[in-house]
């Protein structure tokens, strides 16, 4: 193989010169992109639209059925799967309601210049165990209402009905880990069983989210070079199949392909909804591991590698996500708010290729960006003693309404002293606040200024002037008027 190597290598370029040249398909067409909008300053969706064109990205993925977003969308020919959320689920167990929902949320839409809508995503990993069965009644009922409305109004044949699940839903047995052994989560057989029978009448594909940095966050001795696809890993070999497996999203794929074959239907297209690595936020949440992963992700998408037990293979599959959302819920962990492959405002954060040819390029960044003026909030470091007693009050206040997930340890902004910790906090709220003289007080503890006080690690932010912050503005302003009320009571209470 060694010696032949070199022989070879002539026939390896032309062939690659040849395929460059006839490319059935580019790699960028098929991948695909989340936009999630939990962000207390969303860009506006055109620019991200625009943002997404000029990525050359044609998926993407919603997490409801924004119309703004939508009007954006239209006219662009980029393939759209529109979303209904969990707590939306219960009410499209009526078919009506389930009608009524296609009618204005996906038939609307369906003209020569309007969206191009392909899939319908019924809930949100539904049936999550964390959420405790909450969604196990409703979510299939509600997939059959939208795929047959779907039907009945003559889209079905193009538009697909699916359910994004986490990959919490199947597993192996624990006296045999092996993707082979893939099965059902024993709660949900049953219904997975039915759903998926569902799902292949009607020709939809069974969507998953895979998250190989989850795996490491939540095992100590999850081996770190296992997450990645470099092939450095211990491999793991599948006495079941014979494969080594070298990387977590190859066994994790490969053991939901177990489970769909456990059921009849081991050859049920597979759609990834999401994938991707955070930059913040934990200590394997780095630009470096982020790079590292995508890196090797991409190039394998790009060359159809697919995985041992469905070989040679496009996998449609959504990156996790385009840009960073600064109140998505903590719950599962600080990094939830920085899965961005871009930062909030649309800048990338680090080199990355999206034809999956390992150039170190950047993105496109998002362009037409529209910031709030060059000021930040920081400590104020002349306040008298008595005041700087009252800090950590204020600072809590700050993280309460703010993002402050990069203060924690091994963290952009970690290992900063009190007074760092204070700015940074200070600043956060500030920005959310869209700068309102009132929101640099605390107390007197806080003090505007034109210095960037950000350092060579930690970013002090700008926001950015957003419609929609606007929008935003009296709620921001009663929660503010409200919390201020209720530290103020604390701390009276307190001396
Ligand atoms: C989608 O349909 C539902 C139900 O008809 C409606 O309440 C909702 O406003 C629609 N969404 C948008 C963004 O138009
Ligand atoms: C699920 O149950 C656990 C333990 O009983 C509880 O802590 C958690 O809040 C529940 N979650 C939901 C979404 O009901
Ligand atoms: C799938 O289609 C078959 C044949 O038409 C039918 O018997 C079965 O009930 C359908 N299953 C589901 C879950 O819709
Ligand atoms: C700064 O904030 C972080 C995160 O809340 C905390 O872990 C750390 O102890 C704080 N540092 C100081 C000096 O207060
Ligand atoms: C901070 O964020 C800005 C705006 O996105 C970016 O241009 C800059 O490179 C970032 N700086 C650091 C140190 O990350």
């Amino acid at each position: 193989m060694a010696n032949l190597l070199p022989m070879l290598r002539p026939w390896l370029c032309l062939l690659a010169a040849m395929a460059a040249v006839s490319a059935p398909w580019s790699p960028a067409d098929a991948l695909g992109m989340n936009w999630g909008t939990q962000a207390t300053h969303p860009l506006p969706p055109k620019i991200v639209a625009q943002l997404l064109r000029d990525n050359g990205i044609k998926k993407v993925k919603l997490f409801d059925a924004d119309q703004e977003t939508l009007s954006a969308l239209a006219g662009t020919g980029i393939e759209v799967m529109v979303a209904i959320p969990n707590v939306m689920l219960d009410t499209m167990t009526d078919y009506d309601t389930a009608k009524e929902w296609v009618r204005r949320n996906v038939s609307r839409y369906n003209f020569d210049g309007g969206v191009t809508i392909k899939y319908v995503a019924v809930g949100n990993e539904p049936f999550l165990a964390a959420y405790n069965g909450t969604f196990d009644k409703v979510t299939f009922p509600a997939l059959q209402n939208i795929q047959n409305a779907l039907n009945e109004a003559g889209l079905g044949d193009t538009i697909k009905a699916t359910v994004p699940l986490n990959a919490d839903v199947y597993m192996s047995p624990k006296d045999n880990p092996v993707p082979s052994a893939g099965r059902w989560r024993t709660d949900i057989t049953d219904l997975m069983t039915q759903m998926v029978q569902f799902l292949s009448n009607n020709s939809a594909p069974f969507t998953v989210n895979i998250y190989p940095f989850i795996s490491l966050f939540l095992n100590d001795d999850f081996p770190v070079n296992f997450a990645f696809f470099d092939g450095d890993a211990t491999p793991l070999v599948d006495p079941g199949t014979g494969v080594s497996y070298t990387n977590v999203f190859d066994a994790n794929f490969d053991t939901l392909v177990a489970a769909l074959k456990s059921v009849g239907h081991g050859d049920m297209p597979i759609v990834v909804g999401e994938v991707g690595w955070p930059t913040d936020g934990d200590k394997h949440a780095t630009s470096a591991y982020a790079q590292r992963f995508y890196n090797g992700l991409l190039k394998r998408l790009a060359a159809n590698a697919g995985t041992p037990a469905r070989p040679n293979q496009y996998i449609e599959v959504y990156l996790f996500g385009l840009l960073d959302e600064d109140v998505k819920s903590v719950a599962p962990g600080n990094f939830e708010r920085h899965w961005g492959i871009l930062r909030y405002d649309g800048q990338p954060k680090y080199p990355m290729d999206l034809s999956g040819q390992g150039q170190n390029t950047m993105l496109v960044p998002a362009s037409g960006v529209e910031y709030l003026p060059r000021t930040w909030c920081v400590v104020n470091t002349n306040a008298g003693s008595d005041a700087m007693e009252k800090l950590a009050d204020n600072i809590n206040y700050a993280c309460t309404f703010a993002d402050c997930t990069a203060l924690g340890y091994g963290s952009t902004c970690g290992g900063m002293d009190s007074n760092g910790n204070a700015s940074y906090a200070f600043n956060a709220f500030f920005q959310v606040q869209n700068q309102k003289d009132e929101a640099c007080g605390f107390q007197g503890l806080a003090v505007p200024t034109q210095t960037d006080p950000s350092t060579a690690t930690c970013n002090f932010t700008i926001q950015i002037a957003t419609t929609s912050a606007a929008h935003r503005r009296p709620l921001g302003v009663a929660l503010f008027v409200l919390a201020q009320l209720v530290l103020n009571l604390l701390l009276l209470l307190l001396h």
